[in-house]
């Protein structure tokens, strides 16, 4: 009962914050309103179109901008996991890897630049940079505040996912 009544105060949650979204705010996806109905009430399935903002792209660049992104899912995984064993030499190795120097780094198509929006790349590069943080913090030893530092890192990743999506060129 305890865990019906979290996915009831979901709903209401999603239902509630769709109408007072602006601009680029996603309002949800189907996905994500269907994943958690199905485990309360069928009825209250309401679906949401994308409202994000779209980004066109050609198949190289939304490739490498989706190869980054499953970097920064890998990063934080191994940096949590590291940080939880306490092994801080592993969570600096993790996080400059989706630092500014990251491998990525040497991928970039030179056409993807001019497509983002200004406030596209602060966010992209202040995610970057928070990693080198964490990677410093973990080298000099403050293993105590990785998880506190990742969970305000991940705030440009819920911004920015809740911002923007990719439209690859030419697709409807
Ligand atoms: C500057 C914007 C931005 C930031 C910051 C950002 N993302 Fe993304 N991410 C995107 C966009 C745009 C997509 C594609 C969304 C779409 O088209 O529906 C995406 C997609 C993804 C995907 C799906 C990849 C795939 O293969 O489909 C993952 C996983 C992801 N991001 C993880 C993260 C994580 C973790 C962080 C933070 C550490 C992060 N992202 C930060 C913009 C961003």
């Amino acid at each position: 009962m305890q865990k019906m009544k979290y996915y009831c105060a979901g709903i209401v949650f999603l239902a509630g914050v769709a109408p007072l979204s602006v601009g680029a705010q996603e309002k949800t996806t189907g996905a994500q309103v269907s994943s958690s109905g199905q485990h309360a009430h069928d009825k209250e399935i309401v679906t949401f179109t994308d409202e994000r903002a779209p980004i066109v792209l050609n198949e190289a660049e939304r490739a490498f901008l989706k190869r980054e992104m499953r970097g920064f899912l890998a990063g934080v995984q191994e940096i949590l996991e590291a940080a939880a064993a306490g092994d801080g030499r592993r969570v600096a190795g993790a996080a400059r890897n989706v630092g500014m120097n990251g491998p990525e780094q040497d991928h970039i198509p030179k056409s993807l630049a001019p497509k983002l929006p200004l406030e596209f790349k602060k966010l992209g590069l202040a995610t970057h940079r928070g990693f080198d943080e964490i990677a410093a913090a973990a080298s000099a030893g403050a293993a105590d505040r990785i998880s506190q530092q990742v969970g305000v890192v991940m705030r440009n990743c819920v911004a920015c996912h809740g911002a923007w999506r990719i439209v690859v060129e030419g697709a409807k």
